[in-house]
């Protein structure tokens, strides 16, 4: 299990940004296509409405351009763009180039395609990058399923949207904010929930929902062991926005109440690699965290990959 060694080069958030689909679709939009109805999707998921719209490089110049400019940091300064998506643009090159140009950034850039844990992902990897030297990373995580989505199947159209939140990243000569992290997967599940090159996404939700719950609590677990921290020492807790009923089973079994769980898939839905980031940078915007606050970042997604970090809300 790898634990940070003492001494490495950390890193902290200096800014972040985040971006919606332009077009709000709401339950009853569904209703109106398909065999559903807006009770059943609240009760079942606890999604209310979401947007869809824009590709996944509009989307994360408009939420990388928004961490830039918080952050106040020269976008030419920048060393290293990860984007997280499991939905690029085009096949080659990744979506990654598109957004480098767009935001006048000089740097490597590539994408990780992680699928929901993407965002985890690419914050985890950023870290090791600027640990061995970077001194300023751009993470994005952005998708848009709603391109992917069959909008005639009632199992999957009514969960993913599309959305994208971005970090910006700059080393710290103290320890920063990642104390802990863990990455993971099960290739073996890899049929629960995949789409084929140019089809669309196919999803065996109730066996997905089964092991969700697992794989999230498994991996926060072990990021929690890793820092020597117990559930009642998280002030703030960021599950992947899939489903309500994912999030509160995951809650409880961790001991984290749900008062104290980041929750914006009511008007988001599932948007996957953006999915995290939004929930986050929601909370810090709505004035959630405070200095030196625990907040653990979980999520899980097809390949079926799992991934949690522990973060020290804006440590040194
Ligand atoms: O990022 C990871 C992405 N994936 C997930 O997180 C998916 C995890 N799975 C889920 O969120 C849930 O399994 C779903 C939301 C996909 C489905 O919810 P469920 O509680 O597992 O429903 P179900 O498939 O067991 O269906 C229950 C009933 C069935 O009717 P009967 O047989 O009881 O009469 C379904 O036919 O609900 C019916 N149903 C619906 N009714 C209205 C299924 N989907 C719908 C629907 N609207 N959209």
């Amino acid at each position: 299990m790898p634990i940070i060694p003492a001494g490495v080069r950390g890193a902290r958030i200096t800014g972040w940004g985040s971006a919606l689909g332009h077009k709000v679709v709401t339950n009853n939009d569904l209703a109106a296509t398909m065999e559903t109805n807006d009770e059943w999707i609240r009760e079942r998921t606890g999604i209310h409405q979401r947007s869809i719209g824009g590709t996944t490089a509009e989307l994360s110049i408009a939420s990388g351009r928004a961490a830039l400019e918080m952050s106040g940091v020269d976008p030419a300064s920048i060393d290293v763009l990860v984007l997280a998506t499991t939905t690029p643009d085009r096949t080659v090159p990744a979506t990654s180039a598109n957004v480098q140009n767009a935001l006048g950034l000089r740097c490597g850039a590539f994408d990780v395609n992680a699928a929901c844990s993407g965002f985890v992902y690419a914050l985890v990897t950023a870290h090791g990058l600027l640990a061995m030297g970077a001194q300023r990373a751009l993470v994005i995580g952005t998708d848009t399923l709603s391109r992917i989505v069959d909008w005639t199947d009632r199992n999957t159209a009514i969960l993913f949207a599309d959305g994208s939140g971005a970090a910006v990243l700059e080393a710290t000569s103290g320890p920063g904010q990642l104390v802990s992290w863990d990455l993971d997967a099960d290739g073996s599940l890899e049929d629960l929930l995949f789409a084929e090159l140019g089809e669309n996404v196919q999803m065996n939700g109730k066996e997905v929902f089964r092991r969700a719950v697992r794989i999230m609590v498994d991996s926060a677990t072990k990021t929690m062991q890793h820092a020597g921290v117990t559930a009642d020492q998280i002030a703030l807790i960021v599950p992947h926005q899939a489903n309500i009923r994912i999030i509160t089973a995951a809650c409880e079994r961790l001991g984290v109440p749900m008062d104290r769980a980041a929750m914006t898939i009511e008007y988001t839905g599932n948007t996957s690699s953006a999915s995290i980031p939004l929930a986050l940078f929601h909370a810090a915007d709505a004035g959630r965290l405070k200095q030196d606050d625990l907040v653990l970042l979980v999520g899980f997604g097809a390949g079926m990959t799992a991934a949690s970090a522990l973060l020290k809300w804006g440590a040194l």
